[in-house]
């Protein structure tokens, strides 16, 4: 195997491809070179690899001749890796091609090619069903056959299966288990040149959760800079770029927020050597060839930026925010993006819950985000008291503003309490509605959860409010419509869980509590709330690694050390022993030796395990880092980023540490990294 993913984001990777003539940084964009054709030299603006059609070469003797005698390499001036395409492109476009699959495949190998591919058949979107099936199981038997016929090659498999969801993941499975080195997604370019992008969506992601996370995928045909980020979030690593001559051909430039006519220029648009070196007019005034030159040069440049923005959005984990923004540049992306609400709880799987920047809400798509869904997942499951006191929102972390706590709270009664309080107070007529409202007060504010409600995550307990993303978000101070709507039904579910709701003025009236019976509830003076510490710990354990943790973690008589700095809880030790630190950027558990001991110990297996062969034993309680291929087994719900524990057949705990990757990629891989070990010594 020769692809390793180093960060991850959304579905995105950043990662590497090892080919024969060099390792690349994905995602990557390969601009088409036109053999015999090419004059701009793509290196000089970026390109690491770039891709070439085979069947171009093959079909026109001379290019054959050179290519055959020098390698493709040479004949494109390329010494970097280089991808060939294999005519299906062109059987799209004229119906037949002169050439069977055995022979492309053979000449891509014959002329040194990098990575080749097989004679797939693209068949466009919307054909008949029958069509789609039949020209898929061609598609199927050439790639096996290209497999056959191979050598050293690396091969490209493409998924094919027209618009129709199921037969593209049929697809992908298929070419799944055989053993194909990149998987292309084909026959998009018709999808992308109508704007019709949500069934682009439909089409990758029925085709990517069903390809192997450890082999790269190419988006073929994709060129424009605009879908890259959204493209990239659901998984795609390559992409391939003729737009940046076709378009500069039509004297149109691309940018990431869609395309400009050169026509309609008044200024030029970027910060590229020829946006700043040239006016509209003067580019208008140029002969053909040096102004489409010129253009190409600015549409690679362009290019090349988004894909090194959209590496550094996934380092930083801040992927979603670009994709949101990109997506606002058509109402058809916007739709898009709107239809990965669909695809939530398979985001969910690969999207990291912790990163290194905060959550940006930039409009109501955010609402769909994996973090929003993850966190209301999670909340089903936190235990519930028996009463809830629901603030509105504050500065965050909420549990630092506690001082400024709103005045006037009513009580959420149903008609049927209120009918037995009147039966009650009947029958003991001395009770007045005023020493009812003293008995109501008399319930412990200790034995209430207190819960504030905010945008976009809803409801967060008191004791998480410092917890990624929960306080490492900002929002506009206004509710949209769509927030309110979503808030109301997070909290319908909710406060299903108490028998008690105790509510704010304002939250009830922002959220449309106030149409449900309220009487006032007059807390004593001053109203004092604190956040237990010991409660807080185990919420978090809980929260993190699931419920029950923080009785398994913090049993007995822990204590709690804060910063002094900062007054924030830093360390919990049992005695002398350190059981985990809170890590004060994300507000979450980092364990330690006992605390990985008494996890282990708490959760049944294989949950949060990492199970290594016994090859890898001796290297893993020297703590040192997990490779994939000494994996056998792991909890499939692991997530990158998460704190895991590293064990062997017989679950014998070896170390603990970090994961880089989620359950179902550190099975698939066999290359790279799945875990950094904190610590081994068991
Ligand atoms: N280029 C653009 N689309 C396709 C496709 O579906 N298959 C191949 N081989 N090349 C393409
Ligand atoms: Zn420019």
């Amino acid at each position: 195997m020769n692809f390793e993913i180093k960060y991850k984001d959304a579905r995105g990777r950043v990662g590497t491809l090892k080919t024969p003539h060099g390792t690349i940084k994905t995602p990557a964009l390969m601009p088409v070179i036109h053999p015999g054709k090419q004059t701009i030299q793509v290196s000089d603006y970026g390109a690491e690899v770039v891709i070439t059609n085979a069947y171009l070469i093959y079909k026109n003797e001379d290019l054959r001749e050179i290519a055959l005698e020098e390698g493709v390499h040479k004949l494109i001036d390329f010494p970097g890796p280089v991808v060939t395409d294999s005519g299906s492109f062109q059987l799209s476009l004229y119906g037949d091609v002169q050439v069977s699959n055995q022979e492309i495949v053979e000449f891509q190998e014959k002329i040194g090619t990098d990575i080749g591919t097989s004679l797939d058949i693209p068949t466009p979107p919307s054909v008949k069903r029958e069509r789609a099936e039949r020209e898929l199981e061609i598609t199927l038997q050439r790639a096996s056959e290209a497999l056959e016929v191979r050598d050293e090659l690396m091969l490209n498999s493409v998924v094919q299966g027209s618009t129709y969801p199921d037969l593209r993941s049929k697809c992908a499975d298929a070419l799944g288990k055989m053993d194909f080195q990149v998987h292309p997604i084909g026959a998009v370019v018709p999808l992308m040149e109508s704007y019709r992008y949500k069934e682009l969506v439909e089409v990758v992601m029925a085709s990517v959760t069903h390809l192997p996370d450890s082999r790269p995928r190419h988006l073929m045909g994709a060129g424009h800079p605009m879908i890259f980020a959204l493209a990239v979030a659901m998984g795609c690593d390559l992409f391939d770029s003729a737009a940046y001559i076709l378009y500069a051909e039509d004297d149109r430039l691309l940018m990431p927020g869609g395309t400009l006519k050169l026509e309609n220029l008044y200024e030029m648009p970027c910060s590229c050597e020829v946006c700043t070196s040239y006016t509209p007019e003067q580019l208008r005034q140029m002969k053909k060839e040096e102004r489409r030159e010129l253009l190409a040069i600015h549409n690679l440049r362009v290019s090349f930026a988004e894909m090194r923005m959209i590496r550094q959005a996934i380092v930083e984990g801040s992927l979603w925010e670009l994709v949101e923004q990109r997506c606002r540049a058509h109402p058809f992306l916007l739709e898009a993006l709107r239809s990965l609400k669909n695809y939530s709880k398979d985001l969910e799987k690969y999207d990291p819950p912790y990163k290194n920047s905060a959550f940006f809400y930039t409009g109501p798509e955010s609402l769909n985000r994996p973090e929003v869904y993850r966190h209301l997942k999670k909340m089903r499951r936190i235990p519930s008291k028996k009463s809830v006191l629901l603030l509105p929102r504050s500065s965050k972390p909420y549990s630092e503003r506690l001082y400024d706590l709103p005045e006037k709270f009513y009580r959420i009664t149903n008609e049927q309490e209120n009918f037995e309080a009147k039966q009650d107070s009947l029958e003991h007529p001395k009770q007045s509605a005023e020493s009812l409202n003293q008995q109501i007060i008399e319930t412990q504010l200790e034995d209430m959860q207190v819960t504030v409600v905010d945008v976009p995550f809803g409801v967060i307990p008191l004791e998480l409010d410092q917890v990624y993303p929960l306080a490492q978000n900002e929002s506009p101070d206004s509710y949209d419509e769509d927030s309110l709507k979503m808030v109301g039904n997070v909290l319908q579910d909710y406060l299903e869980g108490f028998d008690e709701i105790i509510v704010s003025e304002e939250v009830a009236q922002t959220f449309a509590l106030n149409t449900l019976p309220l009487e006032e509830y007059p807390f004593p003076e001053p109203l004092n709330i604190v956040v237990d510490d010991q409660k807080r710990i185990k919420m978090i354990a809980d929260y993190q690694f699931g419920e029950g943790a923080g009785n398994g973690l913090f049993d007995g008589d822990v204590q709690i050390v804060k910063s002094r700095k900062t007054g924030k809880i830093r360390h919990v030790y049992d005695g002398e022993e350190l059981i985990a630190t809170l890590r004060a950027s994300d507000g979450v558990f980092v364990l330690a030796r006992e605390g990985a001991r008494r996890l282990h110990r708490y959760l049944p297996y294989p949950k949060n395990r990492v199970v290594v062969n016994e090859d890898a034993e001796p290297f893993a309680r020297e703590g040192k880092s997990i490779f994939a291929k000494f994996v056998i087994n792991c909890d499939i719900d692991i997530h990158a980023k998460e704190e895991v524990l590293i064990v062997n057949a017989e679950d014998q705990l070896l170390a603990f540490g970090k994961s880089i990757l989620n359950g179902k990629e550190i099975l698939d891989f066999n290359t790279g990294q799945a875990v950094k070990t904190r610590k081994g010594g068991f």
